[in-house]
């Protein structure tokens, strides 16, 4: 960083500072806009890149949010723009929001790139909202704050707590077994989301915005404000005046994430028991920077950060307990000797954020040593079915299927595995491994969350309520269970999951981090020869881009032209 800027070393001078012909125009159309040239000059212009939708219910405050974001802005003597971007909302667009992330992070980077902006404040939350939106940001490299859209408030049936996702996927299986009735699920359906905010368990939307928080890009502990809490509207008011100081101080992104504070991001990742989507989408976000993150390096973190949060999926509670347990500033500072303190943050450092925090109900954030599980946030497996690796989450698995041998039922596609679980005569035992296949990147495409896959009917009346089942696909960072996801190479490309068989003995061993399929390699090689993946249009527009370029899931399913910390030149502004 340089010297505290000067007015004509903006940017947007660039566009409104000048006297030429062109800058008469963006003059001209500010007046017409209703603003007076003295209203903008010599300040910086900051641009609210907003995800709002009318469909995003995770989203809907952040209307109400930008013009709060926007006081601030103009108190600190900024000057807002809100610009809208799509706005990925995780329940409705299907086949899945992944197939849109990297879509998003090309808006967001060119929006901002476009735009006369000198700083960027990024409004955004649901799950796929928050990596894509710090990608683009990353790649322009102007000051940027995130300011998440925060979680909703907890669940309620019959004054017990329901939390998203997770009691859908438990109660779903209770009702499925005869256990509660038609009636109970409606009210159910009425009571689980309760106001707006992103999903309130240990999901992807919790896990991101805690890891861009983490990573320093937020107001610090601004991720777990409840959405409907009267200090997130306090939170977004200071973002905005935040920002204008940042564009003085010209504190980039690039200044930010460093290789160190994405370890941070990791050993948090561990000890909230996050989302295994942020295994795909943090690696995406780091490359984006040059820093190599790899799988291997959650897996090694896995190994020495316990599990402190006891949160929904894996624990007991939701993210208003966690905020009112001292949020994530309490987490930090359970975590500090494994932390990197002095990496800065929007305001400060992580060091200087857990000065004065403190833990409030310390069975929802434990200390190291009482912890949630031991270790197990995150397991890497590899072997000859996943080569390039694929991913679980142990803690949140049944502890005897973590040493799992059984035979392999194998689906080739979701409808044809939906209509078979539901099939009280299908061959299947608790011992079956269940398979989905070309659910990947390419296949899927954009890997839905299809990946904790239903137990079949038959079963859920015996009462089994977990199993070990493999795909290609993701999965809700709200599930549970002995789900392996992530597999790469994916079937569609030809993987090895391509050649499984019904009836194929598949071998699981978490301890010692290996997943095998018992059959031996020129057997494996003779069936991939044979393979031809399924039908798939992805002859033009976006869909034909993502298929030619999308990566692996362990190399974050990035787009391979977009993922470089390369940053282009300023447009010419004649
Ligand atoms: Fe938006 Fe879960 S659906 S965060
Ligand atoms: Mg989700």
């Amino acid at each position: 960083m340089t010297g505290r800027k000067k007015p004509e070393e903006f940017r947007s001078f660039r566009w409104f500072g000048v006297k030429d012909l062109r800058s008469f125009g963006h003059r001209s159309r500010l007046y017409q806009m209703g603003y007076d040239n003295a209203e903008i000059a010599g300040k910086p212009v900051i641009a609210i890149i907003n995800t709002w939708s009318d469909i995003n219910p995770c989203h809907a405050h952040l209307r109400t949010r930008a013009e709060e974001v926007k006081r601030g802005v103009w108190q600190a003597g900024g000057f807002p723009i809100e610009l809208p971007a799509m706005s990925l909302a995780e329940t409705y667009v299907k086949p899945t929001t992944m197939l849109y992330r990297n879509f998003l992070a090309m808006e967001v980077e060119e929006l901002i790139r476009s735009h006369p902006v000198d700083g960027v404040v990024l409004l955004a939350g649901c799950d796929k909202t928050t990596p894509a939106t710090i990608m683009g940001a990353i790649q322009v490299d102007l000051p940027t704050i995130f300011v998440p859209a925060g979680p909703m408030l907890r669940g309620n049936y019959r004054g017990q707590a329901l939390g998203s996702g997770s009691d859908v996927w438990k109660y779903w299986a209770e009702k499925e077994a005869g256990r509660i009735t038609e009636q109970e699920w409606n009210v159910m359906e009425r009571g689980i989301a309760r106001s707006f905010g992103t999903c309130m368990t240990m999901g992807t939307a919790s896990t991101m915005t805690a890891l861009a928080d983490t990573l320093g890009l937020s107001l610090p502990g601004a991720s777990a404000i409840p959405a409907a809490d009267a200090g997130h509207s306090r939170m977004a008011a200071l973002s905005g005046v935040r920002i204008v100081e940042m564009v003085f101080e010209d504190l980039k992104p690039s200044h930010i994430l460093t290789a160190k504070a994405f370890e941070n991001a990791l050993t948090v990742h561990m000890a909230m028991a996050g989302s295994t989507n942020a295994m795909i989408h943090l690696i995406a976000m780091a490359r984006r920077r040059g820093v190599d993150l790899t799988l291997e390096d959650f897996d090694r973190m896995s190994e020495k950060v316990p599990v402190l949060c006891n949160i929904r999926p894996t624990g007991e509670f939701l993210m208003e307990d966690f905020y009112y347990a001292g949020g994530l500033p309490a987490l930090w500072k359970q975590l500090e000797p494994l932390l990197h303190l002095d990496e800065r943050n929007v305001i400060g450092s992580i060091g200087e954020a857990i000065r004065e925090a403190e833990v409030h109900l310390p069975d929802v954030i434990r200390p190291l040593d009482n912890p949630v599980a031991e270790r197990g946030g995150t397991a890497i497996l590899k072997g000859n079915l996943a080569p390039q690796g694929c991913v679980m989450k142990p803690a949140a698995a049944d502890a005897h299927l973590l040493k799992h041998r059984g035979p392999a039922l194998v689906f080739d596609d979701y409808d044809a595995m939906m209509k078979a679980v539901n099939d009280e005569d299908l061959d299947v035992t608790a011992n079956t491994v269940l398979i989905l296949r070309n659910a990947g990147p390419v296949g899927g495409p954009g890997m839905p969350e299809w990946g904790m896959l239903p137990i079949p009917k038959k079963l859920l009346k015996q009462g089994v309520r977990d199993m070990v089942r493999i795909s290609d696909a993701r999965m809700s960072g709200t599930s549970y269970g002995a789900c392996i996801l992530h597999v790469a190479p994916e079937a569609y490309v030809g993987g090895p999951l391509a050649a499984v068989r019904n009836g194929d003995i598949i071998a699981l061993d978490v301890a010692e981090r290996t997943l095998t399929l018992e059959i031996n390699a020129e057997e494996i090689e003779r069936r991939l020869s044979e393979w031809r993946p399924p039908e798939r249009d992805y002859s033009r527009g976006f869909l034909k881009m993502h298929a030619e370029n999308i990566q692996q899931a362990p190399e974050g399913c990035d787009f391979t032209f977009l993922q470089s910390p390369h940053k282009l030149p300023e447009p010419e502004i004649h």
